[in-house]
């Protein structure tokens, strides 16, 4: 099973940026814990992507039609304005779970509003890192009963 794990905008800052709500730890510690976490799915391999282009991004979620099983996206501030990326994960129709480290509808009102939403599976919001594995956890149990 190969899942796609994208990162947005900003997300390769984690560490120094805002740690009062994005906590201290960093893009790279998510991705060793997300592997370590996987290693209890049979068959599950992870590719990880981070881009601070939305352009990029649009391009990576294409290429994987054919190539990838399953989405993971955190696509930072891009979920709050981003037809492009939602037109993307329709048109590939790869399932995809939207995830988040803070709970954006507790912030300011821009970040109420999500783009990505209608497009995706399901949504993990406000658990930090651990948003992640929740959404590995929902992903796999998905697909393997598809
Ligand atoms: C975020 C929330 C977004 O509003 C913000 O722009 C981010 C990170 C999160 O993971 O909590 O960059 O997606």
């Amino acid at each position: 099973m190969e899942i796609l794990v994208i990162n947005g905008p900003n997300i390769n800052m984690l560490g120094i940026r805002e740690p009062e709500i994005y906590g201290n730890f960093t893009m790279g510690d998510i991705e060793v814990e997300l592997i370590e976490y996987a290693s209890q799915f049979e068959g599950v391999h992870l590719e990880f992507f981070q881009s601070n282009s939305e352009g990029e991004i649009v391009s990576k979620i294409q290429e994987a039609i054919g190539e990838k099983d399953g989405i993971i996206i955190n696509p930072a501030a891009y979920t709050h304005t981003s037809v492009a990326i939602l037109d993307a994960i329709k048109a590939v129709k790869i399932p995809t779970v939207e995830v988040h480290l803070s709970n954006p509808e507790t912030r300011e009102e821009f970040r109420k509003t999500s783009f990505i939403t209608s497009a995706c599976i399901g949504k993990v919001a406000g658990f930090k890192q651990d948003s992640y594995k929740m959404a590995l956890f929902g992903l796999y149990n998905y697909l393997k009963n598809e």
